[in-house]
């Protein structure tokens, strides 16, 4: 492991242990999840965004930062365009608290920016403050969502080892279950503590999604120790989220019952162990309700 990513990686372990500190003797509300995949392009940000949109819906205050300091996806994908980002926090002309944009359901969003950098290449003290910052503001939130660049770089290893929970995304393809696996062997290796957690996402049936986990899970569980992967759930390949993409809005709020909508409701309500009624469904049930009423006269 090379310096910078030991610095890093301290850095970034810094930030649960001085929140913990310093709400002293207060359980941290906040639950920390990075997103993060092997293969690029197979759905992060769009998760992020969505799974963030659907917690708020459910009541929680959410905080997502874009950690893909390549390119400004979040924002994209909502059409936003912030006017200041994390390279003013960096450079020391903003406060994190400045630069949050709101979205839908009141979550708060950290905008990452596109100047191409890596938290990683910075000098300490300007890591030091951001990752100081951020432990200041994280407790006000109940979930602070990290939403990373694609592959294994140095920050995304570092976000990755210092939150509660990774949630690796792959989609069906084998390339991208390889490089899944990958992602998950190398934060093992790193002794990570917190639990890993897959999401197929793209999958054409409910039988594909089940059997993609599995595939996974049965190799990770044959050849890494002490690695107890649970799949937590699927999204269909659905075109209304390429369609949100294009009108660049969550596919949440554009259309709440799409398959892929339904999908992340019912990941949103495990992940906080509720039952969700898909709205569709619901809708539908009123509706018959409503016709045997008139029939009953
Ligand atoms: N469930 C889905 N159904 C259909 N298309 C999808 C789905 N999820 C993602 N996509 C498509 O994949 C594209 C890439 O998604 P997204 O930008 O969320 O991926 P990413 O993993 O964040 O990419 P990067 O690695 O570049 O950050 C979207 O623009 C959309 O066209
Ligand atoms: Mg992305």
């Amino acid at each position: 492991m090379s310096n910078q990513l030991d610095r890093l990686r301290i850095l970034a372990g810094n930030l649960k242990a001085d929140v913990e500190n310093k709400i002293n003797g207060f359980e941290r509300k906040t639950k920390i999840i990075t997103v993060a995949s092997g293969k690029g392009g197979v759905g992060k940000t769009n998760f992020t965004l969505n799974l963030g949109i659907a917690l708020g819906e459910f009541g929680k205050k959410v905080l997502i930062l874009d950690a893909d300091l390549g390119l400004a996806n979040i924002d994209v994908l909502l059409g936003a365009a912030p006017k200041y980002n994390l390279s003013h926090v960096i450079s020391g002309k903003r406060t994190i608290k400045d630069i949050i944009i709101k979205g839908p359901n009141d979550i708060d969003i950290i905008p990452g920016g596109s100047g191409v950098f890596e938290l990683a290449q910075l000098p300490e003290e300007d890591l030091n403050t951001f990752f100081t910052q951020l432990a200041q503001i994280d407790n006000e939130y109940d979930f602070l969502l990290i939403d990373t660049g694609a592959g294994l770089n140095k920050s995304v290893l570092s976000f990755s080892l210092a939150a509660d929970e990774v949630f690796i995304i792959t989609i069906p393809e084998p390339t991208s279950l390889t490089d899944a696996y990958g992602l998950i062997k190398t934060i093992n290796k790193h002794r990570y503590v917190g639990k890993i957690k897959l999401i197929v996402n793209r999958v054409t049936s409910r039988e594909e999604g089940e059997i993609t986990g599995k595939k996974i899970k049965i190799v990770v569980e044959r050849f890494l120790e002490n690695c107890d992967l649970q799949v937590l759930g699927f999204i269909n390949d659905d075109r209304m989220v390429i369609e949100a993409v294009k009108k660049q809005e969550p596919f949440l709020t554009s259309y709440p019952n799409s398959m892929a909508a339904s999908d992340l409701y019912h990941i949103a309500a495990d992940i906080l162990d509720i039952t969700y009624e898909k709205k569709i469904n619901k809708g539908l049930k009123d509706y018959f309700s409503r016709i045997s009423s008139l029939l009953r006269g």
